[in-house]
């Protein structure tokens, strides 16, 4: 292995997981030999499988181990009726998230074929824009609690965190992420006209921030408004910013704006660190193991994996090749197609070395 190999440690997880995360790191591998790049693949088996077999979900000193060997990791999905709490997935999936830091969401909603967006008389140019999901704060940082259990007068408390840090880096990042593109257009998104104490940080910081990216046309829309409009004409947004759970809500709109779920990818990141990019979609239990589930997310993914690690040549040769083979009709069955996931897969493959 040269010095310019790069570490990729791969978790297939459960259900479609493993399937889709199969066929993704072929084409990765596909891609990376026509381009002459290196890399070294380390698969994990953390998932159901093994936290019934023996009660490890995220194993002691993964984190430490992510950190120190690896460049990249790519994530396939976690989840199975066998555990209904759902333990093993949260531990897994907020453990790298939060444990690592990685706090940009990555959510590019773009239209790779006009079939494919539930929006009347919309194009490819109508919906391309990215949404940025503050990754590591807000509501999902569990703290609360509940008083009174299960009584009449039970209380349940959620808190949200914004940290002028935290909301200082996504914001930040999304001003940065601005300038790269050609339209440098920014959209920030809060509540901030009711929740007036953590949101108007949000504020606060958006307004010094915007002052120093005078060269970045920037606005603001309360969610609600956000989200009438990205209906209404999603073509005005370039780059769309906000907290961990409107983020979360918005990523997975923007997702059916461009294509469904079957065709989204993400990222999860921290500049410069050890970074995880998964398919947008879950284990889908009721279609695992049938050779049904669509790839593209997955392959998606690996795209942005791979500008992540500097091969942006690579990245878009992904791209090009799902946007060749959808314009074919050389899909699964979600998006009219008659393949398989592994022929889907193979077509790909084969669209890439030619
Ligand atoms: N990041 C993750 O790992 C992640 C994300 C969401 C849900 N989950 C877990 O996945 C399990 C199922 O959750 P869900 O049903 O709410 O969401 P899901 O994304 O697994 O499935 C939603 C629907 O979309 C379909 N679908 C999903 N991916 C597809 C693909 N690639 N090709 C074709 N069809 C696809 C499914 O069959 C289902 O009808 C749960 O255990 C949930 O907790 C995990």
């Amino acid at each position: 292995m040269s010095s310019s190999s790069k570490r990729i440690a791969v978790i297939p997880g459960d259900g479609i997981g493993p399937e889709v995360t199969a066929v993704a790191v072929k084409a990765l591998r596909t891609v990376l030999a026509a381009g002459r790049r290196e890399a070294e693949f380390t698969e994990f088996d953390w998932g159901a499988e093994r936290y019934l077999r023996d009660g490890v979900s995220f194993p002691t000193g993964a984190l430490e181990m992510l950190r120190s060997q690896f460049d990249a990791i790519l994530f396939g999905a976690v989840g199975d009726p066998r555990v209904p709490s759902n333990q093993h997935a949260l531990d897994i999936l907020f453990g790298m998230r939060f444990g690592l830091d990685l706090y940009v969401n990555i959510r590019p909603c773009v239209l790779f074929d006009r079939r494919f967006t539930p929006l009347r008389d919309r194009t490819e140019a109508d919906v391309n824009f990215v949404v940025l999901r503050e990754n590591t704060e807000g509501l999902y940082a569990n703290i609360g609690g509940q008083f009174k259990r299960n009584t009449p007068d039970e209380v349940a408390l959620q808190e949200e965190v914004n940290t002028r840090k935290g909301v200082e880096r996504i914001l930040r990042y999304a001003f940065e992420d601005a300038r790269t593109r050609p339209r440098k257009r920014l959209c920030m998104s809060d509540k901030s006209n009711a929740l007036t104490h953590g949101h108007d940080l949000w504020q606060r910081v958006y307004r010094e921030l915007r002052q120093q990216y005078a060269d970045v046309e920037s606005r603001h829309l309360y969610i609600d408004t956000l989200v009438m409009e990205m209906v209404r004409d999603p073509a005005q947004f370039d780059v769309i910013v906000t907290n961990n759970l409107f983020g979360d809500i918005v990523s997975d709109l923007g997702a059916q704006l461009s294509g469904g779920l079957g065709l989204s990818p993400s990222a999860n990141i921290h500049p410069g660190h050890v970074s995880m990019f998964e398919p947008v979609h879950g284990s889908a239990p009721t279609i695992a193991g049938k050779n049904q589930a669509n790839p593209f997310g997955a392959i998606l993914t690996a795209g942005m994996l791979c500008d992540f690690l500097g091969w942006r040549e690579q990245g878009d040769a992904l791209r090009g090749a799902v946007r060749t083979a959808l314009r074919e009709g050389k899909c699964t069955a979600d998006l009219g197609g008659t393949l398989g996931t592994r022929e889907a897969g193979d077509h790909i493959a084969k669209l890439i070395s030619h």
